[in-house]
């Protein structure tokens, strides 16, 4: 049980899962914040359709919010992009508040935002403020499981990690970015107009993996195509048929001197099998599988079982590194 004070911004529908389990978990939540109009203005008891009234308002305003409630730790998820989200974990830090965020671009932000990495880290810093970004991928399954799996090996040569899942399953914004039911061609054009991310995180894993282990890359890549159906799928929120966007199938990869040492590899697809599987190449070589993490309430699981770290750990900007303490040691 942990007597945090908290404040969850966003109240989408990792958001309200975060809430719940917040709750369970004896978190005192002291504010909601959401920019929703079908949010704003109800009680979280009602949004989160718990049959009662928590006494918590839902509100646009998070600067009153923020400054009114004083959290320790605001449990942040409205976003993926950094830049996009930066204006609002400034106002958590501007209070003083901890943060951890579901934005997958804050799990590695030196990869695609450098400088508004640094300017976290110093704002953090002068606010006594520590920020972190994760959940379940990135934040657990490609990056902090493989690196504590690694603890175990004598010599590490290479990391493989597969995770397949069953799209029809998830809920539907995640349905929705993927691009289910969308054409080939619609599903290309959606995703370079950014209306849709599919997958984002994968750079940001391999880096993660890399900084945790001690592997100095020289170079990451990543992409993602869509899997297309060859017949008709059918989940709560899509019907798709035969030549349509089935799921998305993508990559991240590290490598050192060309030789590539770490590979995460996602298909998420509506019918797809539910597994994670990591592979250790080395001495022994290790191969580790479950039948599936379920990825909304495992991220909801992550966010709160890291709130009471982030108010443990230095002040700035951190990293799932910083949190680690078992791995190999490249
Ligand atoms: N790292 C991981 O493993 C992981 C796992 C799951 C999800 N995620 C990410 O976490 C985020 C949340 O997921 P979700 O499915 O709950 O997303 P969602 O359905 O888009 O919900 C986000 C909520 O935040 C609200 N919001 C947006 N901008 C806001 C702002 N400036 N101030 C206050 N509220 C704001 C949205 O309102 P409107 O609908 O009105 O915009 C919505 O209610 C997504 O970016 C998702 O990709 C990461």
């Amino acid at each position: 049980m942990s007597n945090l004070r908290i404040v969850v911004y966003g109240l989408g529908p990792i958001g309200q899962l975060i809430t719940k389990v917040a709750l369970e978990r004896g978190m005192e939540v002291t504010g909601a914040i959401d920019i929703d109009p079908s949010k704003v203005g109800k009680d979280i008891g009602e949004v989160l359709g718990l049959g009662k009234s928590m006494g918590i308002k839902v509100e646009s305003d998070a600067d009153k919010v923020l400054s009114s409630s004083r959290p320790d730790v605001v449990l942040h998820s409205t976003g993926t992009w950094l830049d996009r989200v930066y204006p609002q974990l400034v106002k958590a830090i501007k209070v003083g508040a901890d943060v951890v965020s579901t934005c997958e671009t804050l799990a590695w932000p030196w990869y695609r935002y450098p400088d508004l990495a640094e300017l976290i880290d110093s704002y953090a810093k002068s606010h006594d403020s520590t920020v972190l970004g994760a959940g379940v991928n990135p934040g657990f399954i490609f990056d902090a499981l493989p690196a504590v799996l690694s603890t175990t090996l004598v010599r590490l040569n290479r990391i493989s990690i597969i995770r397949s899942l069953n799209a029809a399953e998830r809920r539907q914004s995640f349905q929705r970015k993927i691009g289910l039911g969308m054409t080939p061609s619609q599903f290309k054009e959606a995703l370079s107009r950014g209306e849709i991310t599919a997958h984002v995180g994968f750079a940001e894993s391999v880096l993660l993996t890399a900084s945790i282990i001690g592997i100095n890359l020289s170079e990451v890549r990543e992409g993602q195509e869509a899997i297309i159906a060859d017949r008709h799928y059918e989940t709560p929120y899509f019907k798709i048929e035969p030549g349509q966007v089935r799921g998305v199938d993508g990559y991240g990869v590290g490598l050192v001197n060309g030789h590539e040492v770490i590979k995460v590899e996602l298909k998420a697809c509506a019918a797809c099998e539910n597994f994670e599987e990591v592979r250790l190449e080395g001495e022994p070589n290790v191969t580790w599988r479950s039948s599936g993490t379920p990825g909304d309430p495992a991220t909801a699981a992550v966010v709160v079982n890291l709130a009471d770290r982030v108010t443990e750990a230095r002040p700035g900007l951190i990293t799932l590194k910083d949190l680690i303490k078992y791995s190999y040691s490249w």
